[in-house]
């Protein structure tokens, strides 16, 4: 086999053992990252919706308070606005999926599921807790979610939630008397969860794994063409000489000249001995002619 092919069945093999090896540990870590930067993004996004329904009961419910009296306007319900801002958001993030389980909800539509209501009594049982990542199966897809606890945390919110007779008799004629009421201050009522499926973070994970992949592969190449270079420059080349000229030498033709040899490689010092034991034969043969 020829030096050149042995060399590069070599190095593509333990190449290719390198790629392979970086791929599983890569796997691993880009799809860690991608989960993390899914869950950051979800925990931003509900950070926003947070910030807008604390600016909702403080600077804009004080001004609705008197027109409440006639006419119920959602636009003062702190959790209105967060849903409002939410639905704003999924314009950018389609992929994200927002909800407020509530024990006991408003609105009926934030009744929660089963293991909605698990995690509500999980927040409520630690309330140091203050967000969950949760991994769990819907309909045959795996779903990530991002919670974090709703606690009634301001004595404003027992205006609407406390009894029907403290609450805006507008807001009794939308919603009714028997729903949302009885919440206690500094009570765990709900959770609320930015959800979003777990083809997102994979996708992403495997657009980060082949970016990796392609620039090593690249680095690679770019190792076996200088490497080969190399080679060929300061090995097969001066040796290919060398044979030529021991082939001219061994038919007799004494005329050919010598190995030009520059530098201090091994290369150069046994093109230096080549030299010598030709002049030794030239001057053996003359001796031998004489
Ligand atoms: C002006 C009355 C009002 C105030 C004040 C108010 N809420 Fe509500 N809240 C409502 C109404 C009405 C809904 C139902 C909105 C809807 O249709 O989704 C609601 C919905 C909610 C929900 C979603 C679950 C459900 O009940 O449907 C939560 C959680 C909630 N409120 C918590 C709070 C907390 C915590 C506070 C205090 C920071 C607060 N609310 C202040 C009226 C109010």
């Amino acid at each position: 086999m020829k030096l050149r092919l042995k060399f590069n069945l070599v190095m593509i093999s333990v190449m290719a053992l390198g790629l392979i090896l970086a791929w599983f540990l890569a796997e691993e870590i880009t799809q860690r990252e991608a989960k993390r930067s899914v869950m950051a993004q979800a925990a931003a996004i509900m950070g926003t919706a947070n910030a807008v329904r604390h600016y909702t009961g403080a600077q804009v419910r004080p001004l609705l308070k008197n027109q409440m009296e006639s006419q119920f306007l959602p636009q003062s319900v702190p959790f209105y606005a967060a849903q409002q801002t939410f639905q704003g958001l999924t314009e950018k993030f389609p992929e994200y999926v927002f909800r407020l389980p509530t024990k006991n909800p408003t609105n009926p539509a934030d009744a929660p599921s089963t293991w909605e209501a698990e995690l509500i009594a999980t927040f409520a049982g630690k309330p140091s807790l203050a967000e969950i990542v949760v991994e769990r199966e819907e309909q045959g897809r795996e779903i990530l979610s991002y919670a974090q606890p709703i606690t009634v945390d301001d004595k404003s919110c027992l205006q609407c939630h406390s009894t029907p007779e403290a609450a805006p008799s507008s807001m009794i004629d939308t919603y009714g008397p028997s729903n949302g009421f009885g919440w206690k201050l500094g009570e765990t009522v709900g959770a609320q969860l930015v959800s979003v499926s777990k083809e997102i973070p994979r996708q992403r994970a495997r657009e980060n794994l082949l970016q990796m992949m392609a620039a090593l592969a690249s680095v690679f190449f770019v190792m076996l063409v200088v490497v080969n270079l190399l080679l060929h420059i300061s090995i097969l080349r001066p040796v290919q000489r060398m044979s030529r000229l021991a082939e001219e030498i061994s038919l007799g033709n004494m005329t050919v000249p010598e190995f030009s040899t520059s530098g201090r490689d091994e290369i150069s010092s046994l093109g230096v001995s080549f030299n010598r034991m030709r002049r030794s034969l030239v001057t053996a043969m003359v001796m031998l002619g004489d």
